[in-house]
């Protein structure tokens, strides 16, 4: 049986056909969308809703932004893949572009956000025993509490979230757990001699977009030199214009030793996801050490190049940060104690919504996609904000009188 997608699929369909084939991984809003374009997408009955999640920050250029449509589509059409056996004539290309946008010496390319968070472990652990001296497989990583940085086995390792770790141990051994946003406890877990990194989030997203205290990355970044431990910025959903700045860490004028790159890096287009770090570091992995038969392809390149065009020739930055404070001021401004916490950097934000005639988060979401706005709660009781930055200030505006009619239906 083919199934032909020239026959209507109803959101109905849709909805029954992933229930009744897909595994239940993921519990999303009933909305089956079929169309995107800019800070819209539809659903298969046609109706428009502005998107306030930007596929967790990997759309920060606008569903299906044309200049990167074009460039996926021309490549596709030449040449697809080639894998790492062979040179193909994109990828020197796109390294010798990404690696001058973001100032580094070396690229690693991969293609989901977990499999660069995985690479820069490797790469901080190979690091430690060639560079750093640290006795074979003794090697620690500092992480912090409620951190999200992917899904792997290792990865989910060193999660304080129980619904992501519970019943898949064994767990990955190596990591050491210190409170977000505490530098007492980092120069304390700093003593000890075997620590090689310390993998942290700008900015933690999927908590609930925590915003460290001002200063925290600048301490974090000293502590870290001064105990001759590799800085890991992981900017997979901070990065590339989200948060106001090129990443977060810019905010601060913090330069990771590693900076761990993904989602927006693509537009939203395609998988891309990249490693970058200066060749004292990336050097100690050696041919065959690690890879991806898709890390690196050409489609790959050439949409990563067009995507961080489109953030520099639009300005990016400067509309997250500006609409950011607009959307911030506004949002507090509702005058409810539904919301009883409004944060964020640019546009990564997110209110926290306090229950109210047993009405929840998820309410909220539901009522905001009748109104036409999708966005979605994280942890329960809070919901993130971070419409693509293409977005425009009238369209904001609009955007937050459907959310302060949304929240005010509880009233
Ligand atoms: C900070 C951070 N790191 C890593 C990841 C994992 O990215 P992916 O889902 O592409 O594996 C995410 C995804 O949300 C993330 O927010």
């Amino acid at each position: 049986m083919s199934t032909q997608f020239n026959e209507k699929i109803t959101s109905k369909m849709a909805m029954d056909l992933e229930s009744k084939y897909g595994a239940h991984n993921y519990h999303p809003l009933p909305v089956v969308l079929s169309k995107g374009e800019g800070v819209y997408v539809w659903d298969s009955e046609g109706k428009r809703y502005y998107d306030f999640l930007s596929a967790y920050s990997a759309v920060n250029q606008g569903h299906c932004h044309p200049k990167i449509v074009k460039a996926l589509t021309e490549q596709a059409g030449k040449l697809a893949l080639t894998s790492r056996a062979f040179y193909n004539d994109v990828l020197g290309v796109y390294e010798k572009y990404v690696t001058e946008y973001f100032g580094f010496d070396k690229i690693l390319p991969m293609n989901t956000g977990a499999e660069a968070v995985e690479t820069s472990i490797k790469l901080c652990r190979k690091w430690a025993y060639q560079k750093k001296g640290i006795g074979e497989n003794k090697a620690k990583i500092i992480v912090c509490e409620g951190n999200f940085h992917g899904r792997t086995t290792t990865i989910i390792s060193f999660s304080s979230d129980h619904d992501a770790t519970k019943e898949y141990g064994p767990y990955t051994p190596g990591f050491i757990s210190i409170p977000y946003n505490d530098t007492e406890a980092l120069a304390e877990a700093l003593k000890d001699p075997d620590v090689a990194g310390f993998l942290v989030e700008p900015i933690q997203g999927e908590a609930g977009v925590f915003v460290p205290d001002e200063g925290y990355l600048t301490k974090a970044k000293q502590l870290c030199e001064e105990a001759g431990v590799l800085f890991i910025a992981d900017e997979v959903q901070t990065g590339i214009a989200r948060t106001g700045k090129r990443l977060a860490c810019d905010h601060e004028n913090v330069k990771p030793d590693v900076l761990v790159l993904g989602k927006a890096i693509s537009g939203g287009l395609y998988p891309v996801s990249a490693v970058l770090a200066n060749d004292d570091i990336m050097l100690v992995i050696q041919p065959g050490q690690h890879g991806s038969t898709f890390g690196g392809n050409p489609v790959a390149g050439r949409v990563a190049i067009a995507a961080l065009d489109v953030v520099r020739d639009e300005n990016l930055c400067e509309r997250s940060q500006k609409l950011g404070e607009i959307l911030r001021r506004e949002l507090k401004a509702i005058k409810t104690d539904m919301i009883s916490v409004v944060r964020g950097k640019g546009l990564l934000n997110a209110i926290v919504i306090k229950p109210k005639g047993g009405k929840t988060a998820w309410d909220v979401c539901v009522k905001m996609a009748e109104n036409g706005l999708l966005a979605k709660p994280t942890h329960g009781d809070k919901i993130r904000f971070a419409p693509p930055l293409v977005i425009t200030e009238e369209q904001l505006m609009e955007c937050v009188e459907i959310i302060k009619k949304s929240v005010l239906s509880f009233e």
